[in-house]
């Protein structure tokens, strides 16, 4: 009777096992494939992950997913498309991952989140694909990499980075300014010259991007939010002194009257409709700015560091990464998708169509990307993306961003000085960091 009973309960475990197997197996093909299955074969079955990510101006994207597809005739990528403002994007994610979403199977990453992301457990770690796929992390860009490490692990692949550059029309200035106070002598003469209206546009709106506009000016005059160790340092006459020069500018009389419903598109838009002499943006604007079809100033476009205060140029680091949702029913697929896009051929199409800095360092001795991109090659360039300012690192980065968004966006409308900002921030993150 013993005997029988452990026999039955053996073989129901096992039987259990096996289902249990199968189905997981099964339902998942059966969902990747909604019927189209083209035979019974599994390596032939065909699978369509989604992958979201904000709206690509320069058609990169669409080029890259094409030889992705090329080369994995068996998995379909489908894109969907999310708020490019990077706040409003996360909080989709948030809302999706929360949810236990399976809807989405890769999204791409702003630099700040990964902390955060690892710590909810959000996204799967990667070091199982990419130590199996031999994936030599030693060729990447060490610092786009270690964005995406928490706790040990890698939480996504970098895909690009970003560092703030100041484009400028070749038709109008000779010498790109090296100082904030001879761009704002610049903005001044050169305003209304070739038909231009403005004479600089940047990210001024309460978003993210207006943090990376204000790091920019903080760090060029001394200052600091918070430091490396995390102590709130925001309040000190450096900080005032980045962010008055950064009101001055957000105020005068050479930046439209709505600078502060700015972001990176309306930049774009202005810039490419030859309607600024100077745009602080990202690299991606030398590719759309370029293009022929849609802009007007192409083959006029110059391109620079960002004018220094009295501590030098900084640029704010930003840049995006590939993660997998941790409930994509398609992680091997989800993986083999990362790894194109993040990898040599991958980078490489995003580099020249999308003029996007690669994370791969050969790339920046690829003719075809310097042909395309040839400010790569210039030591202010390069000086720009690896001497670039982090965005404070810490699983509530969001928090902190948002005491910054709100006092800098008071102090360009007028509502708190710089004095009173600085104070406000340091309360506001001293009890957010408790
Ligand atoms: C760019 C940067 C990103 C930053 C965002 C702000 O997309 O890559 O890091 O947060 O701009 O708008």
């Amino acid at each position: 009777m013993k005997r029988i009973n452990f026999l039955f309960v053996f073989v129901l475990a096992f039987a259990l096992i096996l289902s249990a197997c199968s189905s997981s197996g099964g339902s998942d093909k059966g969902t990747a494939n909604k019927g189209n299955d083209k035979d019974s074969n599994s390596t032939s079955k065909e699978v369509t992950i989604v992958w979201a990510h904000g709206k690509d101006t320069t058609g990169a994207d669409q080029k890259a997913v094409e030889a992705f597809e090329k080369a994995h005739p068996n998995i379909h990528v489908k894109v969907q498309e999310m708020p490019n403002d990077t706040g409003q994007q996360h909080d989709a994610y948030v809302t999706a991952f929360n949810a236990k979403s399976s809807s989405i199977d890769v999204i791409n990453m702003d630099v700040i989140w990964p902390a955060e992301f690892a710590q909810a457990g959000y996204t799967l770690p990667l070091d199982r694909f990419i130590q199996q796929d031999n994936v030599d992390l030693s060729q990447y860009n060490q610092g786009a990499l270690s964005a995406a490490q928490f706790n040990g692990k890698q939480w996504a692949m970098p895909l690009y980075v970003d560092a703030g550059l100041l484009f400028y029309r070749k038709d109008i200035v000779k010498e790109p300014p090296k100082t904030w106070d001879e761009l704002i002598a610049d903005a001044k003469k050169y305003q209304g010259k070739n038909g231009t209206k403005y004479g600089i546009v940047f990210q001024a709106k309460q978003y993210e991007g207006l943090v990376c506009n204000a790091v920019e000016y903080v760090t060029g005059y001394g200052g600091k939010f918070i430091d490396k160790d995390n102590n709130v340092v925001v309040n000190s006459p450096e900080t005032i002194k980045g962010l008055n020069k950064m009101k001055e500018i957000a105020t005068s009389k050479f930046v439209p009257d709505n600078i502060t419903t700015f972001t990176e598109p309306e930049t774009e838009t202005a810039f490419i409709e030859g309607q600024a002499v100077f745009a602080r943006n990202w690299p991606y604007l030398w590719a759309s700015s370029n293009d022929k079809e849609k802009s007007k100033v192409a083959g006029k476009v110059g391109v620079a560091p960002l004018p220094s205060g009295d501590n030098g140029s900084a640029s704010a680091l930003g840049g995006w990464m590939m993660g997998i949702n941790k409930y994509s029913k398609h992680p091997k697929e989800a993986w083999e998708f990362v790894k194109f896009m993040t990898g040599p051929e991958g980078e490489k199409i995003q580099a020249i169509a999308g003029g996007r800095a690669p994370v791969i360092n050969s790339l920046y001795q690829d003719e075809e990307v310097l042909n395309a991109n040839p400010f790569f090659k210039e030591k202010g360039f390069q000086d720009a993306i690896a001497n670039a300012t982090s965005r404070p690192v810490a699983p509530n980065y969001q928090e902190i961003s948002n005491i910054i968004q709100i006092h800098v966006s008071k102090l360009l409308a007028g509502q708190e000085s710089s004095e009173q900002a600085v104070a406000n921030m340091e309360k506001e993150m001293k009890a957010a960091q408790k």
